[in-house]
């Protein structure tokens, strides 16, 4: 059994509205780190175009946010040959249109064909795994806004995303073991017309990553200058 011990874990870039410097900050942690792991825990698409919401006429139509995606996604895959991507309901948006309409899988193509991309990305309902200090470890893309009740639910350490104003550790212990919950906030640039529902939010989303070194979850904040742009070094 592979125990992990370096894990790099990315949620909610929202391609091709991520933050422009995303995949500089994110090549950046991998020549740090080196993780030998890189789990993907959704929304790694967008898809306003094809949301179940209000589309914006100023934004791209549906076909060309997929060709759009798709550049930028054979980038991230250049980055990142082998990665695990945990379902989510952006980037499920194809599914959950067909099933809509009545429309069987089969008809369907797969996210690395539609994508254009290798076996090396491998889409999973959820993921477990074990860590190098032995301890286990569960990914979701959201099922809670308290990451902790997940983790007690799954009784394992739990990362999520989804909330992309959620960037914090919390733990619990029991008399047998620490246990932790993390949420890795979001890569995404929020000045894009896709998020202009949380314009008048008061928070802000929280641009960042996480990692798991040596069964101990880390926060990489991805620290930006007055304007926007990310700093060009992790802090
Ligand atoms: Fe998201």
């Amino acid at each position: 059994m592979t125990k992990y011990k370096s894990v790099l874990v990315i949620s909610d870039l929202h391609i091709p509205y991520h933050h422009r410097d995303a995949f500089k900050f994110l090549t950046a942690l991998k020549n740090k780190y080196k993780p030998d792991l890189v789990v993907n825990i959704g929304d790694e698409l967008d898809q306003h175009a094809i949301s179940m919401h209000d589309h914006n006429p100023d934004l791209m139509s549906a076909g060309d946010e997929l060709k759009s995606s798709r550049v930028y996604v054979k980038e991230l895959e250049k980055i990142f040959p082998k990665m695990i991507l945990v379902h989510s309901n952006h980037s499920s948006l194809v599914f959950r249109r067909a099933l809509k309409y009545g429309l069987p899988k089969e008809y369907l193509r797969s996210y690395n064909e539609y994508l254009n991309v290798g076996k090396g990305w491998q889409w999973v309902d959820d993921l477990r795994i074990t860590l190098s200090d032995n301890s286990r470890c569960f990914f979701t893309h959201g099922l809670a806004a308290d990451v902790l009740r997940v983790a007690q639910q799954y009784g394992m350490n739990t990362v999520q995303g989804h909330y992309h104003t959620k960037f914090s550790i919390g733990y619990y212990s029991n008399p047998d073991a620490l246990i932790w919950g993390m949420q890795v906030g979001s890569l995404i640039n929020q000045k894009s017309l896709a998020f202009e529902y949380a314009k008048n939010f008061k928070t802000r989303f929280i641009v960042g990553c996480g990692m798991i070194i040596e069964g101990q979850p880390k926060l990489m904040p991805m620290v930006l200058k007055d304007g926007g742009d990310w700093i060009g070094k992790i802090v």
